[in-house]
């Protein structure tokens, strides 16, 4: 079957939809990946839905998928990497040696390398504010995990840590294994399916932003749907040149998503991250 226009509002057709989450799932640039399939279908239809030639709506969805994913994809080979953890860990590191470990590779991540030069400062804001939580959920998580050792959580800590890679999940999967029995990585789109485990505090570290791209209007409803008194968002306070300030932007954005909901929000910043807590009363859980 072939197709050529979609008109606007018009349901999405299953085999169209089916056709180009196949083609993408097997294309050399994503099938290591193995991205969700919710977030596939979620993205492609809100695009349909807004109408168009068939050629153009899969132009559209490849554009956007890139802007999604292409940023914040780093130059780690993980099933090496693992192999690599397994045998440092088979020689029983100290803490300081596990640290050292863990630094080395957030640095190989864009967006966990800009916390290396200032971490002990943001563990210490980050642990202020979330005291001595039972239940974690990291979304959006990238290598952000690796940053328990230097937070110094007890190895009891539920850590539920959320992303869409697949290969980064499993890394991270095998790390828990070996340093923090009740946490554990899951392959999820939080946007098309928002966690629902309940928590004592959420982190959702510099993503709120790329978030209100891919979907304008999004982040109060997906902040209200989260099961947590207190919620971490970050922001980056700069640009990544240092020049260009990003702290009225980035606060509108989370000042707008709280509007009207009566929680409490209030901004800490450690060097260039804004940390935006949100602190919301039981009944509005
Ligand atoms: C900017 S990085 C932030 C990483 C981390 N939180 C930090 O502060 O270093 C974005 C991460 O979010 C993940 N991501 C993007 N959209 C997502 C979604 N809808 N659901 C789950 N993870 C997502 C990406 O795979 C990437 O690892």
């Amino acid at each position: 079957m072939s197709w050529s226009f979609f008109s606007r509002g018009e349901p999405m057709d299953e085999s169209f939809t089916a056709k180009i989450i196949a083609e993408t799932r097997s294309s050399r640039k994503y099938r290591q990946m193995d991205l969700p399939e919710a977030m596939l279908r979620e993205i492609l239809a809100e695009l349909t839905a807004k109408g168009g030639s068939a050629a153009a709506i899969k132009s559209a969805f490849r554009e956007k998928l890139h802007n999604i994913v292409a940023p914040y994809l780093e130059d780690i080979d993980y099933p090496a990497e693992t192999a690599r953890m397994l045998s440092f860990f088979e020689g029983n590191p100290s803490d300081t040696e596990v640290k050292t470990w863990t630094a080395n590779l957030m640095a190989r991540h864009a967006s966990t390398r800009e916390r290396l030069g200032h971490l002990d400062a943001f563990c210490r804001a980050l642990r202020d504010i979330i005291g001595s939580p039972a239940v974690i959920l990291d979304l959006a998580c990238a290598l952000d995990p690796l940053l328990l050792p230097w937070l110094g959580l007890p190895q009891e800590v539920q850590f539920l840590a959320y992303d869409i890679h697949k290969p980064r999940l499993e890394f991270l999967n095998q790390f828990f294994l070996r340093k923090y029995p009740n946490a554990r990585a899951i392959h999820q789109d939080i946007l098309a399916e928002p966690p629902q485990h309940g928590a004592d505090c959420i982190f959702f570290f510099k993503e709120a932003h790329r978030f209100e791209k891919r979907k304008p209007g999004c982040l109060g409803p997906f902040f209200a749907s989260l099961r947590a008194p207190l919620l971490v968002s970050s922001l980056p306070a700069s640009d990544l040149s240092g020049h260009h300030s990003l702290e009225d932007y980035h606060t509108q954005l989370i000042t707008k998503a709280a509007a009207g909901r009566g929680w409490d929000v209030e901004k800490i910043q450690v060097v260039n991250e804004l940390l935006f807590v949100i602190r919301k009363e039981r009944s509005q859980i």
